[in-house]
């Protein structure tokens, strides 16, 4: 059989696939479903020092290739997150990497520090499209973007992820910045922004006017901005947006993503997760590639 193992950022993980932060909750619901063990790793809901309520609901809206959200950073906060899920968690023999979410600076670091090294690996998201402060409006701008990686970096005890928007003219710029401050790795896409209006009381869809796109709609801005990110830096790659079974995932890991984050496909098969571990190793064996990291990087680009 292949060897479907990778190492980022100094972390191994028996296979490349995780979790899309937000779409997973705590691993609590999908757990029921299958074995956490089968993933690379699973990357859990973003989580701030103290809880959030979120954004009023309507916050979820179909679309014909994916969903719109508008969530707005719900959470519970990270106290509550390790004294009531790490644990269960940590049965599995998956990695477990912690989303970070805040308004400020100082939320993020201090959200770094409250998680120390109680998980493997953490996600910095400075992409959330859908809160007025924090979020997306760090990581739209590459100097708020090297500032607030090289804050987090400087009191992170595991190796950071940055988590990029696509909701930018130049994805490069802002991966360039995250690799200044100090990031170990980079994850993209995050959620496009995105509305919809409801034309009989002409009224938005979403309570918060406007949300974030994921799903297979946006799987070919996300293929692109993981291809023009993996030859502007240096850093392995999460690749994510719209994968919902090996062929997709190949697709991202050829274009540069050493690992994947399958996310809103689980909304409509509970198992493309495990589906998608599959799916690589099928590739794999059907053409006879020993080694899954192999193939990162190796599209053809004329
Ligand atoms: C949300 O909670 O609004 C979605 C999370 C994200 O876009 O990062």
């Amino acid at each position: 059989m292949p060897d479907l193992k990778i190492n980022i950022a100094g972390v191994e993980w028996n296979n490349p696939v995780t979790t899309a932060s937000g779409t997973f909750g705590f691993g609590e619901e999908y757990g029921q479903y299958f074995d956490l063990s089968a993933l690379g790793a699973v990357c859990v809901k973003a989580l701030s020092a103290v809880p959030r309520l979120g954004n009023p609901s309507p916050r979820i809206a179909e679309t014909p290739m994916g969903v719109l959200n508008s969530v707005g950073l719900q959470n519970p906060g990270v106290e509550y997150f390790k004294e009531n899920y790490l644990a269960k968690l940590k049965t599995y023999d998956t990695k477990i990497i912690a989303n970070l979410c805040g308004s400020s600076i100082d939320d993020y670091v201090k959200a770094a520090e409250m998680l120390g090294d109680c998980v493997d690996m953490l996600e910095l998201n400075i992409s959330c499209p859908n809160v007025k402060v924090g979020g997306m409006a760090f990581g739209t701008d590459p100097r708020s973007t090297e500032e607030i990686t090289t804050a987090v970096k400087k009191v992170a005890k595991v190796p950071l992820i940055v988590k990029l928007s696509p909701n930018v003219t130049d994805v490069c710029e802002i991966a360039k910045a995250a690799e200044a401050g100090g990031a170990d790795a980079l994850s993209l896409i995050n959620t496009l922004l995105g509305m919809r209006i409801d034309i009989h009381t002409r009224k938005p869809v979403l309570k918060n006017n406007t949300g974030g796109l994921s799903g297979p709609a946006v799987k070919p801005v996300a293929v692109r901005m993981v291809s023009q990110v993996y030859h502007a830096v240096k850093l392995p790659l999460i690749g994510m947006g719209g994968i919902s079974n090996g062929e997709d995932a190949i697709e991202f890991m050829l274009a540069g993503a050493t690992a994947v984050a399958v996310g809103t496909a689980g909304f409509v098969n509970p198992y493309a997760w495990v589906d998608t571990v599959r799916g690589i190793e099928k590739y794999l064996v059907e053409n006879k590639i020993e080694n899954v990291a192999d193939i990162v990087g190796k599209a053809e680009l004329y």
